[in-house]
């Protein structure tokens, strides 16, 4: 029996495919109550003389038991891995799985080539509230309350003396209240009028207001740094054009003008043929807002503009109706990539 046994457990342990199955196998044999350890207490049973010879026996089968059972199990955990390794097989060569890239806002484009072109030439950014103070919207932008130029920005009135901000002129203001010059800052943000949708006016949209004071600034420095960015812009060959304005809070005012960047002044759909786009207002600061900001009119001097951002946009791109550009129709903007 002894020796048929050994044939009997390689077999068995042959045939186990799980864990469970060579566990099981161990307490049969192995176990305390195992086949193996049975045979170790039959040697109570036998003569004395016998004895030695008989356990050795039995002790050298239970090593080749043991050897046996070690040998499946390390036989099984290679298969196991083996089996995993085949599972988690990478094919290194199939085609990789595009993500789709999301891009700015062409908004934001634009805004960001006005920003680098102003930071580069010294200017900082700052920002103020959308909702606003009569005071800093209007009045102490040479806007009194019964003047007529209020009729030039559709209001919307929070009370009577807050508004949603018109421009981001206020911005000025609170700059120079806030800091000794010299100033130069840009004032992006939304501003607010009561117009009705179409496909040239919004409610909202966006400026960027340019404003710098210090001792001698003149039309001169105006018209050089205002030439240079449009020219930084839309290109070198830009042409530009400054013609007479009127802005309660500049004086004197212009309205500038530049060759269209899809034409080049030829004459197109985008500029209606004009072959020129209006792009900005701007003046020298009115004495009269320098001092209402508690500077010395004397002493200092300064320009300031405000652009459009949508209208920038717009005659960047091409395109021809500013409701394209709140619409967040993915469609549209995808083509900003
Ligand atoms: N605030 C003016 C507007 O909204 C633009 C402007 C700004 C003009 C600064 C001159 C100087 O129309």
């Amino acid at each position: 029996m002894m020796e048929t046994m050994i044939v009997e457990i390689r077999a068995a342990l042959e045939a186990a495919a799980t864990d469970e199955a060579l566990q099981e196998l161990r307490v049969k044999y192995l176990g305390k109550k195992g086949l193996i350890t049975g045979l170790m207490k039959n040697m109570r049973d036998l003569p004395q003389e016998e004895r030695p010879a008989y356990g050795s026996k039995v002790n050298a089968l239970r090593s080749e038991a043991e050897e046996a059972f070690a040998a499946k199990a390390e036989q099984m955990k290679a298969a196991a891995l083996e089996q995993r390794l085949a599972a988690e097989k990478l094919d290194v060569t199939l085609p990789g799985k595009a993500t789709p890239m999301g891009a700015l806002h062409p908004l934001n484009q634009v805004y960001r080539e006005v920003r680098d072109i102003f930071t580069g030439m010294g200017f900082e950014v700052v920002e103020g509230p959308e909702v606003e103070f009569d005071k800093y919207n209007f009045e102490m932008l040479n806007i009194p309350k019964d003047h007529p130029a209020r009729d030039m920005q559709d209001t919307f009135y929070v009370s009577e003396d807050i508004v949603v901000r018109t421009h981001t002129s206020p911005v000025q203001v609170r700059t120079m209240l806030k800091h000794e010059p010299p100033i130069r800052v840009i004032c992006p943000g939304r501003v607010y009028r009561t117009d009705d949708v179409d496909a040239t006016h919004s409610p909202v949209f966006n400026q960027v207001e340019g404003l710098y004071i210090d001792k001698g600034v003149t039309f001169a420095d105006l018209k050089g740094i205002l030439g240079e960015f449009l020219r930084k812009l839309y290109g070198q060959s830009t042409v530009t054009k400054f013609r007479p304005g009127f802005f309660p809070f500049t004086e004197p005012s212009a309205e500038v003008d530049a060759s269209c960047a899809l034409c080049h002044g030829k004459g197109c759909p985008a500029c209606k043929g004009a072959g020129m786009i209006e792009v900005l207002g701007c003046g020298m600061v009115h004495p009269r807002v320098i001092e209402a900001c508690g500077l010395d009119p004397e002493v200092y001097s300064g320009f300031a503009f405000g652009l459009g951002l949508d209208r920038l946009t717009n005659i960047k791109y091409g395109i021809t109706d500013i409701r394209l550009l709140y619409e967040n129709d993915v469609r549209f903007l995808s083509q900003f990539v």
